[in-house]
C-alpha cells in the first residue's frame, strides 16, 4: 500500500535537501496570502515549515502514518468543510495521486480563496518510464495544458504559472526511493542527457489559483 511504503521513506524526505529549500519552495510560499493554511501531502512539512515561518496557522494533511502530519487523510478526500482555509498549498506530490481531478477538486473546495500547487512537469513518456521505474507510487505527470484544465474544471482561476529548474544528485534521488543496480542504471539511461556531472535536472511548474 502507497501510505506503508511512504512511511518507510519519512526520514529520507525530511532529511532531503532538494525537499527543504531551492526557488521553487520561496515561490510558492510568496503566493501565499491570508492567516490561516493547509498543506496537503505534506510529506516532510517542508512547505508547512516555511509557511509556518512566515505567519501562517498550517495545518498539515497525508495519508502515509510515518510523515506525521496533523490529520492522515488523502488529498481526494479531505476532512474539513468547505472555506475552511485562506490558502491550500500543495508540493510536489500530485504525481502521486490515484485521482488528480478528484483532488484538485478538493483543494479547491476546501480552500476560501488561494491554491497553490507545485509539481513536476510532465516532459514525455521516456522520462515518465523512468519515474515509473524508480518510484513504483509515481502515477503520472502533467503538462501545462493538463494543468490548466484540471484548475478550471476545479473552479479555479490560474492567475500564475511559472516554471523553474531543479537539481539534484542523481544517486541520491534514486536511494531516496529505493532504486539500485540494474533498474537505476535503467534510469539513468532513460532520463538520456538530464542527467548530467551527476545531477539530475528536472522541471517544476508551479500554479496559482483563485476561486472564482
Ligand atoms: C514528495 S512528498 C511531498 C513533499 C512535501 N509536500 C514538501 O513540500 O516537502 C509526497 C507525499 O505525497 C503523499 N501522498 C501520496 N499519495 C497521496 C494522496 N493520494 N493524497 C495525499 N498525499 C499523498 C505521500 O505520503 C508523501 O508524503
Amino acid at each position: 500500500m502507497s501510505a506503508d511504503v511512504w512511511s518507510g521513506r519519512a526520514d529520507a524526505y525530511r532529511g532531503a535537501a532538494d525537499q527543504q529549500a531551492g526557488d521553487d519552495l520561496e515561490l510558492l510560499v510568496s503566493w501565499a496570502e491570508g492567516r490561516t493554511a493547509l498543506d496537503v501531502a505534506t510529506g516532510g512539512g517542508h512547505t508547512a515549515g516555511r509557511l509556518r515561518e512566515a505567519g501562517f496557522d498550517v495545518v498539515t494533511l497525508d495519508p502515509a502514518p510515518g510523515m506525521r502530519a496533523d490529520v492522515l487523510a488523502r488529498a481526494e478526500d479531505i476532512p474539513f468543510a468547505d472555506g475552511s482555509f485562506d490558502v491550500i498549498t500543495c508540493r510536489i506530490a500530485p504525481h502521486h495521486f490515484e485521482d488528480v481531478g478528484v483532488a484538485v477538486a478538493e483543494l479547491a473546495r476546501v480552500s476560501r480563496d488561494l491554491v497553490l500547487v507545485e509539481d513536476t512537469l510532465y516532459e514525455d513518456e521516456r522520462v515518465e518510464e523512468a519515474e515509473r521505474l524508480r518510484d513504483p507510487t509515481h502515477v503520472r505527470s502533467y503538462s501545462e495544458e493538463e494543468w490548466r484544465g484540471l484548475f478550471d474544471a476545479a473552479g479555479l482561476t490560474v492567475e500564475e504559472i511559472r516554471v523553474v529548474e531543479k537539481s539534484r544528485p542523481v544517486d541520491t534521488w534514486l536511494e531516496r526511493a529505493g532504486c539500485t543496480g540494474a533498474e537505476a542504471e535503467r534510469v539513468k539511461e532513460l532520463l538520456g542527457d538530464r542527467v548530467a556531472g551527476g545531477e539530475y535536472v528536472d522541471r517544476k511548474i508551479l500554479l496559482r489559483g483563485r476561486k472564482r
